[in-house]
């Protein structure tokens, strides 16, 4: 028996949703190169993409659209949960709680018609954007902003979550990064999704696991610990300290290094050039230079390279959004991917389970419990 620690090397399904070739640096979903998508498509283009396997006519991505904005209210109840929570509860705890809530609100929560995994899907999407912001709202202590039917998904969440309409290089910044977190084969969360939905059990409890999966700092954690990172180190001449000291430490450097990228991730090429983008729209670079001297550091040191959370980190900061919002952002564009592959692992289910190599005693014999020692 050889155990693989991680799962790593073992391919556990087929899918056509989504390839990665981590030597490469090389990113697809559904056939078409992640540079491709980033420069040329929409974010809603891209969830069509997943969910249907090939890139929408203007009349299909006119009506998936409508349809995401025809879904963009949240239930008063599911505001109120939010509100209830305590304010120091961790955002991502706070959203795992209240799409959890949601379900009793849809209509199709309980029926597994593969119709109705797509109305779901469609749901899911444009609610977890409204849910993100009111937990950033509520958090921040501000009046709700309710949704802007005419502006798009990505516009429309920044109106949500900072209170003015954004202008037209912010929507883009998050147009586009939305496309780039969309999805990613079979990292944690997506596979603890696909782990809960071949049980058979409902869309909403395998997106209930995914987001407890994204909250990791292994996982999605990471951007937000690479803002709070920075935010210590301060100032740009004090990186090099701060890296010599953590390294010491065999601290890991959030957003550096990758399961799958020996490379350097190809979201993290289009990401600093948000960064880049966004720095120098409000004159200041700082997080950005901050970011690339830590990379320069950590490469020659231990020849990692940096992940999507490594610049997403400067860019959404640049864009005035608070660190603990950034993994729930990865969340908002993420459900796109999840419910893609929810949708494919019950096209073909096959319940999840692998094995273990038992490395415990065997034969023992139990002593009544008063003679125990
Ligand atoms: C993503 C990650 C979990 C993948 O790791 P992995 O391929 O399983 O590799 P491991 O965590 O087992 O690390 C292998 C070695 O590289 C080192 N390493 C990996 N990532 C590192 C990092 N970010 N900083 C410093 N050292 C790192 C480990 O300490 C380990 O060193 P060792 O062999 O001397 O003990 C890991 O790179 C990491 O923790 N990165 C930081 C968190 C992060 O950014 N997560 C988001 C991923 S998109």
């Amino acid at each position: 028996m050889t155990v693989s620690e991680g799962l790593r090397d073992i391919v556990v399904t087929s899918t056509e949703i989504c390839s990665i070739d981590g030597s490469k640096g090389e990113l697809i979903y559904r056939g078409y190169d992640i540079h491709d998508l980033a420069q040329n498509v929409t974010f809603e283009e891209t969830v069509y993409l997943l969910w249907h396997g090939k890139l929408p006519t203007k009349a299909q991505v006119d009506d998936l659209d409508k349809k995401l904005k025809a879904e963009r209210n949240i239930p008063k109840q599911v505001i109120d949960l939010i509100r209830s929570m305590d304010k120091h509860e961790h955002p991502m705890s706070m959203l795992r709680t209240a799409i959890s809530y949601l379900s009793s609100f849809d209509p199709d929560s309980n029926n597994s018609e593969p119709e109705a995994r797509v109305r779901k899907s469609i749901r899911l999407t444009a609610k977890m954007a409204t849910v993100v912001a009111a937990i950033c709202r509520i958090r921040e202590g501000k009046e709700l902003v309710a949704p802007d039917n005419s502006l798009s998904h990505a516009g429309n969440f920044l109106y949500m979550i900072q209170g003015k309409k954004p202008d037209a290089d912010s929507t883009l910044t998050m147009d586009v990064a939305l496309t780039l977190h969309a999805e990613h084969d079979m990292n944690a969360s997506t596979f603890t999704g696909r782990v809960i939905a071949a049980t058979l059990s409902d869309v909403y409890s395998a997106v209930v696991g995914a987001i407890g999966a994204l909250k990791g700092p292994l996982h999605g954690g990471a951007n937000t610990a690479v803002m709070e990172m920075l935010l210590e180190i301060g100032d740009l001449d004090k990186v090099e300290s701060y890296v010599a000291a953590a390294m010491a430490k065999k601290q890991k450097i959030m957003g550096m290094g990758h399961a799958v990228y020996k490379t350097y991730d190809p979201r993290a090429v289009e990401l600093i050039k948000l960064s880049r983008k966004m720095g120098e729209r409000v004159k200041n670079t700082k997080w950005l230079e901050m970011s690339e001297k830590v990379q320069d550091i950590v490469h020659k040191q231990k020849g990692l390279y940096p992940n999507v959370d490594f610049y997403s980190a400067s860019t959404y900061y640049t864009m005035g959004i608070q660190p603990d919002m950034f993994t729930p952002i990865f969340a908002v564009s993420r459900i796109s991917g999840w419910t893609a592959h929810i949708i494919e692992q019950l096209s073909h289910n096959k319940l999840i389970r692998p094995s273990t190599e038992y490395t415990g005693p065997r034969g023992l014999k139990v002593v009544p419990l008063a003679q125990r020692g």
